[in-house]
């Protein structure tokens, strides 16, 4: 099982030539508005991907917050929908959180007003995670308040669980935050943000990999989007994997899809080392920044499978 505990969003998408100057209204070529937020996202992408092996059971359950209205209500009946357990989303009485992502040509920006996932508490994560077992995996980012998420981590580690932690959005962090994390997972921002190292050639990526490592992280997976990422064990370099060349339409919820690919094959199933995993999920992510929109870019096992001849894609 894999908890997700993370942001839940309704993502309102502008498509726009450029951006607007100071003072100045520009007309969008095109609107989308969905579920997202990281957290949800990356339960998305695990449910999505997750389905071939689908016993009747969920492989993946949200712990989050919406908003006590429709717009929250809605957001949950599509995790649902998806195949991601909502048992531990809560709605409150705040607002929905809400993301406003601007794609012009293949960039985006993205503001987030964190509203009702703010309202995460200590005992959510307490009554979600009661039965879980060092089989399970808890999966977080930066979304929801900083406390909670060391506060799961830290009850994730006693209980012997696998913890991914995908830094984002990057902000300071307490050190004793990374002891609890097995496998860190940040882009190339979040990267420079948090060891202060710009991971623009292999000798800075291998330097911030160690600085991770030397915080207390067994593997570092650097996303370094078109150009695949770079993943470490215990300060030991372990591969430079590419990125499948795509034409890239809008990367809202490619690292979200690398993440959660990453979380579901490697620990959770069992079947794939730990390079094995990180192809994999470069190349579910190469299908989502093909496609519009955040959780609904996310492929399916067998779309990424069909993409490669045979069933783990290698
Ligand atoms: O990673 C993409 C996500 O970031 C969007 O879906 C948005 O909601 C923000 O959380």
């Amino acid at each position: 099982m894999i908890y997700v505990l993370g942001s839940i969003n309704q993502d309102i998408s502008l498509e726009m030539e450029r951006l607007p100057k100071k003072g100045e209204t520009l007309i969008a070529d095109g609107c989308r508005m969905g579920l997202g937020g990281k957290g949800a996202n990356q339960a998305v992408a695990i449910a999505r991907l997750a389905r071939k092996y689908d016993d009747g059971r969920k492989a993946v359950h949200m712990i989050g917050k919406v908003g006590a209205d429709a717009v929250g209500t809605e957001l949950i009946n599509k995790l649902n929908e998806y195949g991601v357990g909502t048992d531990y989303v809560g709605q409150v009485n705040r607002a929905t959180g809400t993301a406003v992502i601007t794609v012009s040509g293949k960039d985006n920006r993205i503001m987030v007003y964190g509203g009702a996932n703010l309202g995460i508490t200590k005992s959510d994560v307490d009554e979600a995670l009661q039965n879980a077992t060092s089989s399970d995996t808890l999966l977080c980012q930066l979304e929801v308040p900083t406390y909670i998420v060391g506060y799961a981590l830290r009850q994730a580690r006693s209980y012997g669980m696998t913890t991914i932690l995908n830094p984002a959005p990057a902000k300071e962090l307490p050190d004793d935050f990374y002891y609890n994390v097995d496998i860190i997972a940040p882009n190339e921002t979040e990267t420079q943000i948090l060891t202060g190292i710009n991971p623009k050639d292999w000798d800075s990526q291998y330097a911030a990999m160690q600085e991770f490592h030397r915080r207390g992280v067994r593997y570092v997976v650097l996303t370094l989007g078109s150009n695949g990422c770079a993943i470490s064990d215990n300060g030991k370099l372990i591969a430079h994997l590419p990125a499948r060349k795509v034409t890239a339409v809008d990367t809202t919820g490619a690292g979200d899809t690398f993440v959660g690919a990453l979380a579901l094959t490697y620990p959770h199933v069992g079947m794939y080392s730990f390079q094995e995993a990180c192809l994999f999920a470069t190349r579910a992510s190469s299908l989502t920044v093909s496609r519009r929109g955040a959780a609904e870019s996310i492929p399916t096992f067998d779309e990424v499978c069909e993409l490669y001849s045979n069933k783990i894609g290698r």
